[in-house]
Order: structure tokens, then C-alpha cells, then sequence
């Protein structure tokens, strides 16, 4: 697949994010209680990063690294943002996702979870998805359980975040896992 795909649910679009994403990323992106509970979203989240980041995506498909994608609602628009990073030669991939605070616990976060399970597993040949969640963030948890992800343990102190180490539990599901 040459261009990042977009997914279809029954109330969401997962589609490349565009440059013109930037202004929503860096409102919804930018709270600092999203921001909270991820490794990897910059506080406070300053002009210029959202572009920065979104003009990552297509390179990082095209090496195989990660695919991420904007996860849009027909009414809303931008809600959150849906990615795995990829290991090929390992035929695994780890899934991360945000949603902006106004759209929590509308189960979008788990709709778009199960879209790119299915699209990891079906088209980019995967073995194993798995992914992370602080233990004192139990909404990621959820979703994951919901998205058919098991829980495989907890790796105590494993992530400094805010300078602080953090308990993380590891959930995971191989291709050949109900779902
Ligand atoms: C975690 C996050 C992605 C969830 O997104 P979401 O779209 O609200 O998730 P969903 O609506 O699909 O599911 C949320 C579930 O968590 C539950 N939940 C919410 N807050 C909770 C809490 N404090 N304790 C336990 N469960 C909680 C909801 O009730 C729901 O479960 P249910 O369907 O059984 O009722 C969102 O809160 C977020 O973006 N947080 C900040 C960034 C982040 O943490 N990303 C994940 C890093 S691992």
C-alpha cells in the first residue's frame, strides 16, 4: 500500500491527517489531561508542532514505520488521533490513540481501536498488536479489554512521565485471537 489507507466504522472515518488537522491537534492535543496519560504528546503543545508531526506521517507509512490516522466523526469532525508503530520483522505492532476531552466515553476510542486491528491483522500481515496504558489511567485499559486485547501484565516503573516513574500495564492479542 502506497498512501495511507482511511477505514471505515459505522460512525467514524480513520484517514490521513492533512495539514490543515493542525489548528484541532493543537487544541484538543494540546490539554494538558490528554497530554497526561501519553508518553509521547509534548506540554504545552506550542505552535508549529502539530505541523511537524502530521508531516511525519506519509514517511514514516512509506518506511514501514507506523501508520497514524486521524480519527474523525461525521457530525464532529477531528476527535483523536489512532496510530501503530510497527515492527515488521518482528510481524508486530504497538497501538497508541488520543481523544480530545470533549468526545471522551462516546466509545470512540474503542471503534477506532477494533477498525485498525482489523486492518493490522488483515492487510499488514501482523502477528501480535499490543499496547501500553498507565495503570492509573483504567479508561485506556478499558478500551483496550473492549478492542479484544488481553491483559499480559504490569511492568512496575517502567515510563518516566512528568519525572515520575509510572506502573504500566501491557495488553496484547496474536492474529489468531477472538474477536
Ligand atoms: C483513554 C482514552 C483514549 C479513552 O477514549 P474514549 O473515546 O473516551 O474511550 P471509549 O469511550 O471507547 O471507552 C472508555 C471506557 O473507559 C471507561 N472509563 C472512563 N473513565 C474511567 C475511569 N476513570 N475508570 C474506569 N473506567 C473509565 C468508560 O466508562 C468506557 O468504558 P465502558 O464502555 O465500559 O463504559 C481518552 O480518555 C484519552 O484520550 N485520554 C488521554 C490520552 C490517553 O490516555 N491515551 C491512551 C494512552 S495509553
Amino acid at each position: 500500500m502506497r498512501k495511507l489507507p482511511t477505514l471505515a466504522t459505522a460512525r467514524l472515518s480513520l484517514r490521513p491527517f492533512l495539514l490543515s488537522d493542525a489548528a484541532t491537534v493543537q487544541r484538543l492535543a494540546g490539554e494538558r489531561a490528554v497530554a497526561d496519560t501519553t508518553l509521547t504528546i509534548p506540554h504545552p503543545y506550542a505552535d508549529g508542532m502539530a505541523e511537524s508531526w502530521i508531516a511525519t506521517h506519509e514517511g514514516a507509512w512509506t518506511r514501514h514505520e507506523s501508520a497514524t490516522l486521524a480519527i474523525t466523526a461525521q457530525d464532529a469532525g477531528l476527535v483523536g488521533a489512532i496510530a501503530l508503530r510497527i515492527e515488521l520483522p518482528q510481524r508486530r505492532a504497538e497501538l497508541g490513540y488520543w481523544i480530545g476531552m470533549p468526545f471522551w466515553n462516546q466509545g470512540y476510542a474503542t471503534e477506532a481501536a477494533r477498525a485498525i486491528i482489523g486492518f493490522g491483522f488483515a492487510q499488514l500481515s501482523l502477528q501480535r498488536i499490543y499496547a501500553h496504558h498507565f495503570v492509573r489511567n483504567p479508561a485506556s485499559g478499558r478500551v483496550m479489554e473492549k478492542a479484544g486485547l488481553r491483559h499480559e501484565g504490569v511492568l512496575r516503573g517502567h515510563f518516566f512521565r512528568w519525572g515520575i516513574p509510572e506502573d504500566v500495564a501491557v495488553w496484547g492479542m496474536l492474529a489468531g485471537d477472538p474477536r
